[in-house]
């Protein structure tokens, strides 16, 4: 199973939509959205419904960040989630988590104006390492405590020697891109605006503007809801950890359609089926690792297809996509006032691999709080909640640049590559003169070449051989082969190089 196709997301494959368009954004909204993923457009929806005049903003396209490249599970069940967040914030935190991922799937149930293949399924976290089985025997008593139908059970349907798994009862999966086009609709429908190919660049709290690349626009409040936010201000790069994560789709053997939805508590293998035209389809996910700290992509796929060959039933890859998620260090989002004082600026982020529940809860408590209104997980996933981990954290990320900035500079010129020695299809960072240049050569021979240094905070980008992108291991900022961003928190671009 080596032959793979191009990087597509199936999800962005099987749902085309027309463009929205861009052009100058109106001058004014009560409330601005960055963001058109699940958590922008859960926010904007909510306030929209409201009565509140609402303009979203979206760098690409809607479902184009990484909720169009998700595996799309609906469920509250998060890995082993539970046991971990009674121990370290008590077990009234966990069923308020809980009870906001099972309020917000119960809300995405409830949208049956849009298709979105919504399925449920028993959601299972399984183990075949020994030392896991206790760890999953407390999940699911941690679990049935926070109040979720879980229960700790013998047998899984994969082709996998598993000790146990914890099962929770009624999640659910869907077409996530389907989902988010029907959201947009839904914003459109209640009087608000959806702008593709507008990426916010700057912000002028005072004035209450965004810049952005199709010009200025003043807001009432400012919802950040790209992902990573894009605004320095608050240091959410030094508090967010970038997970990446490899997918792979196809048929599956036999026509043979998985009921339940998997994952591995040691490997976090995951594994959901969906059904395209009446044909099963695998869709099964896993090697993730921290984003620019792996050139060797393309073997990691071929990994992940073997995996999901002989133990998920997956016939053949007909899809493979990649993306990543950002976690924070306490295990809880970050959903409400973007800074501790009372500016109109909001942010939600952080949802650890969870986002189809975690960020539609995250966008139901921004649109409560903006709307003056009560939601039960307000406090608990205050941004501004006080962790002593965050002072600590801005050291270790100041270091952690530092040594990218020094360490990647020393590590390539010791290997002294040069423009020649870049082959078709590779990229590799390259001394030039006295610069460092990211340099990209295509099939036919033409090179590409662009500054190094991310546009963030001047780390120096790692060649992804997968996607062809210049990721950075800093923060995560990933751009194309032509410098543009693909991914913040950078919002420039990497700026080309002459040569
Ligand atoms: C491989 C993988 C599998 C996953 N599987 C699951 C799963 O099974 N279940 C689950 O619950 N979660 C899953 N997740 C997590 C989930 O997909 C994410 O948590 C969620 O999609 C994040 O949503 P978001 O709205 O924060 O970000 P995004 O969907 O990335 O939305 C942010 C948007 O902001 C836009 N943007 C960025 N910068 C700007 C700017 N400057 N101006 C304007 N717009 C901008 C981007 O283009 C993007 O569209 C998975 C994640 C990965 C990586
Ligand atoms: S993403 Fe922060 S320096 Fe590159």
């Amino acid at each position: 199973m080596t032959d793979l196709p191009a990087p597509l997301s199936l999800w962005i494959d099987t749902a085309p939509a027309p463009e929205r368009g861009s052009g100058p954004p109106p001058g004014w909204a009560d409330v601005v959205v960055l963001g058109a993923g699940i958590a922008g457009l859960t926010t904007a929806v909510l306030l929209a419904r409201a009565g509140k005049s609402v303009l979203v903003l979206e760098a690409g396209r809607v479902a184009s960040g990484v909720s169009g490249h998700t595996t799309a599970k609906v469920s509250a069940q998060h890995g082993l989630k539970y046991a971990e967040l009674e121990a370290r914030h008590g077990a009234d935190a966990a069923k308020t988590y809980a009870g906001a991922q099972s309020a917000a799937m119960e809300w995405i149930a409830s949208e049956t104006g849009i298709d979105c293949a919504f399925t449920r399924a028993p959601s299972y976290v399984y183990t075949t390492q020994p030392e896991t089985v206790d760890k999953l025997k407390k999940e699911a008593d941690a679990a049935t405590k926070a109040g979720l139908p879980a229960a700790y059970v013998k047998d899984v349907e994969l082709d996998v020697p598993a000790l146990g798994a914890v099962r929770v009862a009624g999640q659910a999966h869907f077409h996530p891109r389907r989902w988010l086009l029907g959201l947009a609709a839904e914003v459109e429908r209640a009087g608000g605006t959806v702008l593709e190919h507008t990426r916010a660049l700057s912000l002028d709290l005072r004035g209450r503007v965004v810049r952005t690349s199709q010009g200025d626009v003043e807001a009432d409040d400012l919802v950040v809801a790209t992902h990573y936010p894009v605004f320095d201000r608050g240091v959410y790069f030094a508090r967010l950890d970038p997970v990446r994560d490899l997918v792979v789709a196809g048929p599956a053997v036999g026509n043979a359609s998985l009921d339940g939805m998997y994952l591995d508590a040691d490997t976090h293998h995951s594994v959901r089926a969906y059904t395209a035209d009446g044909t099963p389809i695998v869709v099964a996910g896993g090697e993730h690792y921290r984003v620019g700290a792996e050139s060797h992509v393309e073997r990691r796929y071929e990994r992940l297809a073997a995996w999901a060959g002989e133990h998920a039933g997956l016939h053949r890859v007909t899809h493979r996509w990649s993306a990543h998620d950002l976690s924070t260090l306490d295990g809880l989002p970050y959903a409400g006032r973007y800074l501790p004082a009372s500016l109109p600026l909001w942010v939600a982020t952080g949802f650890g691999q969870w986002g189809m529940t975690g960020g539609t809860a995250a966008g139901q408590v921004v649109a409560a709080r903006i709307l003056g209104e009560e939601h039960p997980a307000a406090a608990l996933f205050d941004p501004n909640r006080f962790d002593a981990r965050s002072v600590l954290s801005l050291a270790e990320d100041a270091f952690e640049v530092g040594r990218h900035l020094v360490g990647d500079h020393v590590s390539v010129l010791q290997q002294g590559r040069s423009l020649g020695q870049v082959r078709p299809g590779q990229g590799a960072v390259v001394r030039v003169g006295a610069e460092l240049v990211a340099a990209y050569r295509a099939e036919n021979g033409d090179l590409h070449t662009v500054e190094a240094h991310c546009t963030h905070l001047g780390c120096l980008v790692a060649f992804n051989d997968a996607e062809h992108t210049w990721d950075c291991p800093c923060h995560g900022s990933r751009f194309g082969t032509d410098g543009s961003v693909v991914q913040g928190p950078a919002v420039r671009p990497l700026r080309r190089h002459p040569r």
